[in-house]
């Protein structure tokens, strides 16, 4: 049987994808190079859809709900500090969003912001990432029954359909393996 964190750490998998690329053109963007702002809205849109939609919801209304249940408090727990993460994951975004969009519409001050945002965010995510995969989930996989998964399996498939399913999933992924060819082309182009 598939365990929950099995299906959380393949879409951690994507995520650091994504990570990866907000580095790389935020580290362009800061050496002159034309980075355009859609690209960073583009990662937002990931974020927004992917990481927060699809991921974030499966961890805060069902997985972190019922490790709750098995005895795990929030309040000043590892399970506190993972929602506050989430938190301040979302406002790195939304400063990314609308320093972006500054940027879009010529404002050239607002690309400082853009690297800022994308460099929180991204290290953020990742150590939270690590956390998750080696502390939280491997204490919540000692806590659960095989019920238990079973039951979290059955739930992240339903919050999977009311984000969209597969095709959601499937978008995403063409989008990660377009852009990481479009930054290796370039990479290549320049050696
Ligand atoms: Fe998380
Ligand atoms: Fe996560």
């Amino acid at each position: 049987m598939k365990k929950a964190s099995d299906i959380l750490i393949h879409e951690h998998d994507v995520i650091e994808r994504v990570l990866i690329i907000l580095n790389i053109v935020a580290d362009r963007l800061e050496n002159g190079e034309e980075i355009s702002g859609e690209t960073f809205l583009q990662c937002v849109d990931f974020i927004r859809n992917f990481a927060d939609h699809c991921h974030h919801a499966k961890e805060e209304k069902i997985l972190f709900r019922l490790m709750e249940e098995r005895g795990i408090p929030v309040e000043g727990g590892p399970i506190g500090m993972m929602l506050t993460e989430h938190e301040n994951g979302r406002a790195f975004t939304r400063g990314m969003e609308e320093a972006a969009k500054r940027f879009i519409a010529g404002d050239i001050s607002a690309k400082d912001d853009i690297i800022a945002n994308a460099r929180h965010y991204s290290e953020l995510l990742s150590n939270h990432i690590y956390k998750e995969n080696n502390i939280l989930y491997p204490m919540g996989d000692r806590l659960f029954t095989s019920e238990d998964q079973h039951y979290l399996e059955k739930e992240f498939e339903r919050v999977e359909k009311e984000v969209g399913g597969l095709a959601v999933h499937e978008k995403y992924h063409r989008w990660v393996n377009e852009l990481e060819s479009l930054f290796h082309l370039e990479k290549n182009t320049n050696n």
